[in-house]
This record gives C-alpha cells, sequence and structure tokens, in this order.
C-alpha cells in the first residue's frame, strides 16, 4: 500500500461548533489527511460541516456507527456517498446481510456516478463494551473471541476495514489477513496526557503492529503547538513503517 503518512493521520473533530471545525481543519490541514466528524458534530451542523473540510482540501471520515435494518442502512451509506466523505462506518452488529447489502449499494452507487468508493470500516465491539457490558445483552462470548469474528464477518461481506483499539490490532490482523484496513484510536505519543484513555499504545507501536491508520484528538489539540504535534505524529508514523 503506497499511502502517505499523512493520508494515515485522522484527527477527531470533536468540537460542536461549526466555526471551531473550521478552524482546526485551517490550522492542521498541512499535516493531517483527514478529518473525523462524529455524531456530536453532525447531529450540530450537518452535511454543511463536511463540505467545508472537503472545500479546504481535507478528507472526511463520518463515524456516525450506522446500525439499523439492512435498507436504512444501504441508503444511508449511499448518502455518505454523496456528501464525498473518504471513509465512514457501520456497527458490524447490525450482521452480514445488513453489510452485504450496504456494500452492494454503495457499489453500484459509486459505480454509477463513477466515483471512488470510500473506505468502508466496521465497529467490532466498542473498546467501552467490557464482559459483563456483553453479558448483559446476552452474548457470553469473550470480547476476544467476538472482535476477530465480528471482523471476519465485514471482510466477508466486503467491507474494507474496521474501527479497533491498538490493543486488538494483531488478532484482527490474525483473522483478516494483511489489506484488511484498522484504524485506531486510543493512541498516545510520548508527549501527550493519557487523558481517559485507559489502553493506550504510541503512533508507533500502534503502526508496527499492523495498524493502517490512527484516530488522534488531544494530543494534538490539548498540545500548545498543534500542527508542530501533529508533525511529531507523522513523523513517528513514517519512521515505523515497513520499508
Ligand atoms: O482525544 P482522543 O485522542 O482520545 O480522541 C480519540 C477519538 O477517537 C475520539 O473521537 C473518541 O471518541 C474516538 N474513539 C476512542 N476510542 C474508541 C472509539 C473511538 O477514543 N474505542
Amino acid at each position: 500500500m503506497t499511502t502517505s503518512a499523512r493520508q494515515r493521520l485522522i484527527f477527531a473533530l470533536d468540537v460542536d461548533e461549526f466555526s471551531q471545525a473550521e478552524a482546526w481543519v485551517r490550522q492542521l490541514q498541512e499535516n493531517v489527511g483527514l478529518f473525523k466528524i462524529g455524531k456530536q458534530l453532525f447531529t450540530k451542523c450537518g452535511p454543511e460541516v463536511v463540505q467545508m473540510v472537503r472545500q479546504r482540501g481535507g478528507e472526511v471520515f463520518l463515524d456516525l456507527k450506522y446500525h439499523d435494518i439492512p435498507n436504512t442502512v444501504a441508503k444511508a451509506a449511499v448518502e455518505a456517498c454523496k456528501l464525498g466523505v473518504k471513509m465512514f462506518n457501520v456497527h458490524a452488529l447490525g450482521g452480514p446481510e445488513m453489510m452485504r447489502k450496504t456494500v452492494e449499494e454503495v457499489d453500484a452507487y459509486c459505480a454509477k456516478s463513477g466515483i471512488e468508493r470510500p473506505i468502508m470500516l466496521a465497529v467490532t465491539i466498542l473498546t467501552s463494551s467490557t464482559e459483563e457490558t456483553l453479558r448483559a445483552v446476552g452474548i457470553d462470548r469473550p470480547v476476544t473471541e467476538m472482535v476477530p469474528r465480528l471482523a471476519k464477518l465485514a471482510r466477508d461481506a466486503g467491507f474494507d476495514g474496521v474501527v479497533a483499539s491498538p490493543k486488538e490490532v494483531s488478532l484482527i490482523r490474525a483473522a483478516c489477513g494483511e489489506d484488511f484496513q484498522i484504524v485506531t484510536p486510543g493512541v498516545r505519543p510520548a508527549f501527550a496526557a493519557l487523558d481517559d484513555q485507559k489502553r493506550v499504545t504510541t503512533p508507533a507501536e500502534a503502526i508496527s503492529a499492523g495498524a493502517t491508520a490512527l484516530v488522534v484528538g488531544r494530543p494534538i489539540s490539548a498540545a500548545s503547538d498543534p500542527l508542530a504535534a501533529a508533525g511529531k505524529i507523522l513523523a513517528e508514523i513514517e519512521a515505523a513503517l515497513p520499508g
């Protein structure tokens, strides 16, 4: 894969104001290839915030974690394609039919419109879920079994990869092979505070373990020089890439 280090650094736009989102894109764009827009910012600002990032030359990871009946998720995914996002995600717990139908409709739409298919990712088990959480909803399997199982379902449905904790990367690599993308949050460079993240790895460790791209928020946003912090993370990514 020839993805540049800049395309592997995803900044989490964890703000709720359009103007703040715009200021971050303007400030970080030189070192950051993708900007993650999640439920809070999207619910507040809507598709215009996606357009703003793209107009400023950035790419968007639309982190809305779709989970619904197959037809509804497939239609929402096609709308995400129309917005021109580079990457979006669904919950693998929505099941194989939901994921297959989404791949089918996205592929059909992209072929018809002559656009590149966005990178389609699945969330396996949220890292906020413990074995206790799973038992409460009737899943008796350990997280270490559920994560590769759901990752394989996503791969078999035609998804490009998963969002996962850096600690799960090797498990997923072993189950899904080398071409599967693994996007990891919970990354902390040596210079940053842990914040509320508990199980973290450095950017270099995550890339060396096989992560494809990293989602980073506060280590950049809370730094005294955010652009320089992003630059340091890029250098770490670059140094850890094979070859
Ligand atoms: O500030 P920080 O680098 O911790 O931000 C990480 C981003 O990744 C946030 O948007 C957070 O919601 C998201 N995320 C995470 N852990 C997960 C899934 C998503 O930190 N397991």
